[in-house]
């Protein structure tokens, strides 16, 4: 017993899920690598966070690769400028294609438009090609320029060469955070005339990607477009009861019961399972009541964060999500607005709409894909803070009707998903 060696915990949280830790996905993930692979193609990936968009974009990528295709994906999640973004593509695409494409870095450079420097990175030992220092000083047109530059000789690259080159951009929607609605046209009109490219551009900001794909948007009717909503609950379920077994753990359907707490986020269950697998391993055994110990350890993790939002939102507005966590009937109806102090049903429902803007909550149907059903209408955004609010603050409403309410389950949505 004692020369036992101690498995490591089979769900991991930290970075993007690769390898044996990457649930399902196959059809996104088949989805994804035909669209980085035929040339032309445009695909739009968007869907809450959370729910595993990178990773099934990187897994996409992982496997074209390996194919013997040509793919890479630049995250542009943290991009400050349009400089920026040129900077992430022409690192992702030197560090990727660098090692397949034989002089792909001077090919590249010497049809770049602009000058760029070339660094040796000490890791890898590529040398990875950027733009000037001084271009994050450059004025807008002169950065949305050098953006389409860097895009117009990867397609002539890949044209030269007769190949397809797959570019994922993650968080592509910063694009117009950045470079406002000018950038956004401008980015369509490149990508429109890239004939040898293949564009996957994924996001999280549902709302202004819905804006930037409706009528009047610059991507309108450019690509196709794939809502990224959870995994299917019972494939998931079934995938971590395995994961438990293979982490040594006797499971009797843990798997279903925490999906079903964690909602419909893939990062949430995954980390709740990760809990749940560190408080069940001395007896090698998780049960369902490993959950519930599992939630509250975590939302005492992260009461400090919790307990400053609550105390960041009006009165109303934590009126609205201790009636949205009692999760009763809907926001307007007379006996739910008397319980929790609502005032009239117009002001409820802008307190929700604040609550969402802040991304506290979310509307239930927001997002097709997401298939979860409340008695509100209105689903918190994290399982954690809606556990949080269940166990810390429902309190307020005093003994009789806080105990009322806990009397039914403690639960994410109403529905099968
Ligand atoms: N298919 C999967 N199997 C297992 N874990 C996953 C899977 N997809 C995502 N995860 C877990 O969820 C976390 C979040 O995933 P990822 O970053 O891919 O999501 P995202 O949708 O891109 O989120 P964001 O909008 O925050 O960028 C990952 O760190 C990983 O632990
Ligand atoms: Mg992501």
């Amino acid at each position: 017993m004692a020369t036992e060696q101690k498995k490591s915990n089979p769900f991991r949280i930290h970075g993007v899920a690769t390898g044996e830790s990457f649930a399902d996905r196959v059809a996104e993930v088949a989805r994804l690598e035909a669209a980085l692979t035929e040339p032309g193609s445009k695909l739009i990936v968007y869907g809450p966070r959370r729910m595993g968009k990178t990773s099934a974009v990187l897994r996409a990528i992982e496997r074209v690769n390996k194919g013997g295709g040509y793919a890479f994906c630049a995250d542009l999640s943290t991009a400050s400028s349009a400089a920026d973004m040129s900077n992430r593509i022409l690192a992702a695409a030197g560090a990727v294609l660098g090692r397949t494409l034989r002089d792909f870095i001077t090919d590249l450079v010497s049809r770049l438009k602009l000058s760029v420097t070339l660094t040796a990175d000490p890791a890898t030992g590529l040398v990875l090609p950027g733009l000037d220092l001084q271009a994050r000083d450059w004025d807008a047109a002169r950065q949305r320029e050098a953006l389409t530059d860097v895009l117009d000789a990867l397609n002539l690259l890949a044209q030269k060469r007769k190949i397809t080159i797959g570019i994922a951009l993650d968080e592509f929607q910063e694009i117009t955070t950045l470079g406002g609605e000018k950038a956004e046209w401008h980015l369509r009109g490149a990508i429109q005339r890239h004939e040898h490219l293949s564009y996957v551009l994924a996001g999280s900001r549902t709302r202004l990607i819905d804006r930037m794909t409706g009528e009047a948007g610059a991507f309108y009717k450019l690509a196709d477009k794939m809502p990224f909503g959870p995994i299917d609950a019972s494939v998931f379920a079934a995938w971590i009861d395995r994961r438990f077994r293979a982490g040594g753990l006797r499971t009797s359907g843990a798997g279903k019961e925490i999906v079903s707490s964690a909602g419909p986020r893939t990062r949430d269950v995954m980390q709740l399972a990760r809990v749940c697998y560190d408080r069940a391993r001395t007896l090698k055994h998780v049960t369902t009541k490993d959950i519930e110990a599992a939630m509250r350890e975590i939302i005492a993790e992260e009461n400090d964060l919790f307990h400053m939002q609550w105390r960041s939102l009006t009165p109303l507005q934590q009126n609205v999500l201790r009636a949205v966590a009692a999760g009763e009937a809907g926001l307007t109806t007379r006996q739910v607005m008397q319980r929790f102090s609502l005032g009239g049903t117009g002001s409820a429902a802008n307190a929700a709409a604040a609550l969402i803007e802040a991304g506290l909550l979310m509307r239930d149907d927001a997002y097709s894909g997401m298939r979860v059903s409340t008695p509100t209408g209105y689903a918190f955004d994290s399982p954690f803070f809606l556990a949080w609010v269940w166990w810390n603050a429902l309190q307020d409403l005093g003994p009789t009707l806080a105990q009322q309410i806990r009397e039914g389950p403690l639960r994410y949505d109403s529905g099968p998903r």
